[in-house]
């Protein structure tokens, strides 16, 4: 394998030479040795049309000049918000998001670079909607649920489609046990009032809350609120 040297002109990385890990509804996840730690993820290349748009798209959604890499732009601007309101100070350890490292050019067009969220054995960290379908769901998932809503309401960190599918468990930066981000962060609204408000993020935050409550069996939801985050099921 050609060793891989990043950002240099006209080189790409050939995802023939990555493994692909997960294909989610839209992107699909690939590894690269050289980047270890780090994750590539790219567009599913048959969901996009010769101009770079979503064919799945309304037509007034094809005037957007980032296309259907919108989710990119979506992800990156809320670490850079997040990156900015710590300017002067380093980035807190272990953020509720996974960290992103930048864009690559791969042979699928840009590739969004983020931080490998593991499991114990070096895999991908489960989602919550894996830890519920496969029945696994304890106490302590419920429990680092609360503590990352908690989190992301402090870094006010806006969520723009934040599901169980967006959000992997892992013991392998915090041995107490965390929820991590993987996606579904950024604003979504044109006007961007969860940025502007922290009382209407947290009220959303409470929302995708009830939600995520919703999946969770009635013997392990807890009876109270979530301290900082009032709660609106
Ligand atoms: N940083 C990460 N660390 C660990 N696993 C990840 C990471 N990013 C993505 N994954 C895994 O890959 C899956 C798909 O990634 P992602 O959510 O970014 O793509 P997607 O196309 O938006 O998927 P979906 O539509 O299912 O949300 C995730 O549900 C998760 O299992
Ligand atoms: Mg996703």
């Amino acid at each position: 394998m050609t060793p891989f040297r990043p950002f240099l002109v006209g080189q790409e990385i050939d995802l023939a030479q990555c493994a692909l890990l997960r294909s989610g509804q839209t992107r699909n996840v690939h590894e690269h040795s050289a980047l270890p730690g780090l994750l590539i993820k790219t567009l599913q290349p048959g969901l996009v049309d010769d101009a770079g748009y979503f064919k799945a798209y309304p037509w007034w959604k094809k005037s957007r000049p980032p296309g259907a890499y919108f989710a990119f732009l979506r992800e990156l601007e809320e670490f850079v918000v997040l990156s900015r309101r710590q300017w002067g100070r380093d980035l807190p350890g272990l953020l509720p998001v996974a960290r992103i490292n930048g864009l690559v050019q791969t042979s699928a067009g840009l590739g969004l670079v983020v931080e490998r969220i593991s499991d114990p054995r070096g895999g991908l960290a489960p989602t919550m909607m894996e830890l519920v379908l496969r029945g696994e769901l304890l106490p302590r998932h419920v429990l680092a649920m609360d503590r990352f809503l908690k989190r992301c309401s402090q870094l006010h960190i806006v969520f723009g489609d934040m599901t169980a599918n967006n959000i992997v468990y892992s013991e392998s930066r915090d041995p107490a046990g965390e929820f991590v981000a993987v996606d579904g962060f950024g604003e979504k609204a044109s006007v961007p009032v969860h940025r502007w408000s922290k009382a209407i993020n947290d009220r959303k935050i409470a929302r995708v809350r009830g939600r995520m409550l919703s999946m969770v069996p009635h013997e392990l939801r807890p009876s109270g609120e979530m301290a900082g985050v009032e709660r609106v099921a």
